[in-house]
């Protein structure tokens, strides 16, 4: 239920205002109000100013004060909840021993080529029930909100056969209906080749296509179709192959893209219209160049490349080169086991040279542009959902300055206050 909430006398209200992706420059306007309020009403923004001019106006407005929460940000930050666009966060199992044989100089790629890796995780997916990953998607939601996130995409995927695919995507509706948290759903049936199919991935992509492509469209569970295009995985042309039927259903796209080897899974996304492409690690500069020019969003995981070992995505030329470019924390069991948003904009800011603000930006209102809500969410204007953060600090600044530890004290997600670190000091 939707509800109503004043917050006032922030001492910066980061609206990061704007209802598209910001490109290359642009990242850098977060539009902020000093002593801020923000009013929602029945879930929605409906006055955004100075707090001088937004409160005599409700006590003006013949609106009863007391069918409103208020809340007091003095001294405080208030930004857009942040926009999780690219995770898998429901799946069976764990992968600890992975992270070791990495340490001892295991590859990714070799562990999954060894039969470990995503079939491991398809493996315990498809032996887990649909109750046990409901309960273990509400934990990871919950840890989710408590960084500040209130809009997250989720990835099918470690299914990859009809039923369990179908599973994953019941278990993210499922979810979406009980949790604050909203869920975006993400058909990536063409997430590894199975067990079967080993050789035949062309067979596979059929199988998708006719058999389970369908009804999940038919079902409206998922909202894009994703694939890993990538070296050993799919190629470019099996992935153009089942993005184009996924288009033919209505399904918009997004690409792994380019994570381990420069493929072209960029170019294909500038290509096919695709709303994002993700990793991004070895794109090429025309990849880049066509990312921007046909209005692709590059969504940037950098705690994949930390946890990998891998060199990060060239974030700072994307946005040079007028890229719109968003972050988000891929969290996953095997390649990035973590939804830490402090994280993201640590390595983000130190190591991918992003300014806090653009950071902030593509977690933002360029998140939600990745998956197509920035219509919707992703910033503090009029119209949109009431989605806000209050941090414990008076400045945005303080996001990655605290490095790695969330500073976010309160989540409201439309109107409701979901999350308080300090609900009753005892
Ligand atoms: O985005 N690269 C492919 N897929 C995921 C990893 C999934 C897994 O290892 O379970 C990723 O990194
Ligand atoms: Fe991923």
């Amino acid at each position: 239920m939707p509800g109503n909430i004043i917050i006032k006398n922030a001492h910066q209200l980061v609206t990061c205002s704007g209802f598209e992706a910001k490109k290359g420059k642009a990242m850098s306007e977060l539009d902020i109000i000093d002593d801020g309020a923000v009013v929602i009403q029945n879930g929605v923004i409906t006055a955004v100013g100075k707090t001088a001019d937004i409160w005599p106006q409700v006590e003006a407005s013949g609106h009863a004060i007391s069918e409103f929460d208020v809340l007091d940000a003095r001294g405080k930050a208030v930004l857009p909840g942040f926009v999780d666009s690219h995770t898998h966060f429901v799946f069976g199992g764990y992968r600890a021993e992975e992270f070791s044989w990495r340490l001892s100089g295991a590859s990714y790629m070799e562990i999954m080529q060894r039969g470990g890796g995503i079939l491991n995780t398809v493996k315990a997916t498809r032996a887990t029930s649909k109750e046990e990953l409901i309960e273990s998607g509400k934990k990871r939601l919950d840890s989710m909100l408590s960084f500040g996130v209130t809009t997250v995409e989720g990835k099918s995927g470690y299914g990859l056969d009809r039923d369990t695919e179908i599973k994953q995507l019941k278990v993210m509706a499922a979810l979406d209906n009980v949790h604050s948290v909203d869920i975006v759903p993400t058909f990536l049936g063409a997430h590894a080749v199975p067990a079967g199919y080993q050789g035949r991935e062309d067979a596979f992509i059929d199988y998708l296509i006719s058999e389970v492509m369908p009804d999940v469209a038919a079902r409206n569970l998922a909202e894009f179709c994703d694939i890993f295009c990538e070296q050993n995985v799919f190629s470019v042309k099996q992935s153009r192959r089942l993005l184009q039927a996924a288009k033919a259903l209505g399904l918009k796209l997004k690409i792994h893209a380019d994570e381990i080897v420069s493929l072209g899974g960029a170019e294909l996304a500038a290509e096919l219209g695709a709303v994002s492409a993700d990793h991004l690690l070895q794109t090429s500069d025309k990849g880049i160049a066509n990312m921007a020019k046909a209005g692709v969003v590059a969504t940037l995981l950098p705690g994949t490349a930390f946890s990998l070992k891998e060199p990060y995505a060239r974030g700072r030329y994307m946005i040079d080169h007028n890229c719109a470019v968003a972050l988000a924390t891929d969290f996953n069991p095997g390649s990035c086991f973590t939804e830490s948003i402090p994280l993201v904009f640590a390595l983000a800011t130190l190591y991918m040279n992003l300014t806090v603000e653009e950071a902030i930006t593509a977690l933002t209102l360029n998140g939600a542009a990745a998956i197509d809500r920035a219509d919707t969410i992703g910033s503090i204007d009029v119209g949109k959902s009431g989605d806000v953060i209050i941090l414990e600090f008076p400045t945005y600044h303080y996001i990655p300055y605290h490095i790695g530890v969330s500073t976010v004290e309160k989540v409201v997600k439309q109107g409701k206050l979901v999350f308080d670190k300090e609900p009753e000091k005892c």
